[in-house]
């Protein structure tokens, strides 16, 4: 088989609109594919050891460090898997996904990674591959993730998902409505909101009413976005989940701030999104021209960077499933 001399991989970030942290117990989440902020990987074989040039790191990957050895790994598992233990490379990773800020940057670079391969040894791969070998890097950098991260970035469409039970695309009929996102510059810390809410469940029935509660808000959500006219509703149960996350103790200062300023701009509801304590936060409005006004006096009151996302983008007929 003649092999490539440069292949390419390519992903894009995600949006939890719901289920975040419910998502972990069991309850059902819905996910957003955020097109215009991606990820792509090139791999071109070299004559010198293996080596990345990313906007994190550049330099060989023998000596990648501890904070990106989820990528290592995977790099070295794909490695095995195509039985190339030799090859040489360089990996250029471009990504305009911001880290750590709940829109899935680590699971979208390494499912560029992997396609990249797959293309490399001309290789199709199916969705349950992908998300397997991909897998090998969230678990290293995300401890034992629910999988949405991987489930989203990897998928065209909004997705329903349920931790190792459903994975399938969504009906969405809201098709003139925007999505502002926010980031709020400060990192999110995955690991520590998941245990944070982990150890306010062992203690408390009322915030174990609140993670039934934004499960419940889910399957309210999935009904509102496959009708035209529920835009006001499903602005509604965010800002009731954006409540629950608040009450978990996921939430921040400035992410309330944000949430805050988007209503009393316009926005029709706004939580956070991803797992909290930073990260970014979105806001939902009916028409285009609130949610500029919305994005600029975001950033005027300290956003790192903002986003629109049009759900016109989203719509389908398609009932394809995704697994
Ligand atoms: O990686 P983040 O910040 O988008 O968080 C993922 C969502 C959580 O529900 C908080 C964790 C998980 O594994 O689903």
């Amino acid at each position: 088989m003649k092999l490539k001399t440069t292949a390419f991989g390519s992903s894009h970030a995600k949006i939890i609109l719901f289920g975040e942290h419910s998502v972990v117990y069991d309850q059902p989440a819905i996910a957003l594919p955020l097109y215009s902020v991606n990820t792509t990987v090139t791999l071109t074989a070299t004559n010198t050891p293996p080596s990345v040039t990313s906007n994190y790191y550049n330099g060989p990957l023998a000596d990648l460090d501890n904070n990106l050895l989820g990528i290592k790994e995977l790099i070295n598992y794909l490695l095995d898997y195509f039985n190339a233990p030799t090859l040489q490379f360089n990996l250029n990773v471009h990504s305009t996904i911001p880290l750590e800020r709940g829109m899935g940057s680590s699971a979208a670079i390494a499912t560029a990674i992997t396609r990249a391969f797959f293309d490399y040894f001309n290789q199709p791969i199916d969705r349950a591959t992908l998300l397997q070998i991909a897998n090998v890097e969230e678990q290293i950098t995300h401890g034992s993730p629910s999988g949405i991260d991987l489930a989203t970035v990897s998928s065209e469409k909004p997705i329903w998902f349920i931790k190792n039970q459903e994975n399938q695309q969504i009906d969405f009929k809201i098709t003139n409505s925007y999505l502002v996102i926010a980031d709020t510059g400060i990192k999110g810390k995955t690991s520590a909101a998941v245990n944070l809410v982990k150890q306010k469940l062992a203690n408390s029935e009322s915030h174990r009413q609140s993670i039934e509660q934004l499960g419940q808000i889910a399957f309210q959500a999935r009904t509102s976005l496959a009708k035209t006219t529920d835009v006001k509703v499903i602005g509604e149960l965010m800002n009731q989940a954006q409540g629950h996350l608040q009450s978990l103790g996921v939430s921040h200062p400035i992410i309330e701030q944000f949430c805050t300023l988007a209503r009393l701009n316009g926005a029709l509801g706004a939580k956070l999104t991803g797992s909290g304590l930073g990260g970014c936060v979105i806001a939902l409005t009916d028409n285009l021209q609130t949610a500029q006004i919305i994005k600029n006096n975001l950033n005027a009151i300290g956003a790192t960077e903002t986003w629109i996302q049009s759900f016109a983008n989203y719509d389908n007929q398609l009932e394809e499933h995704l697994e």
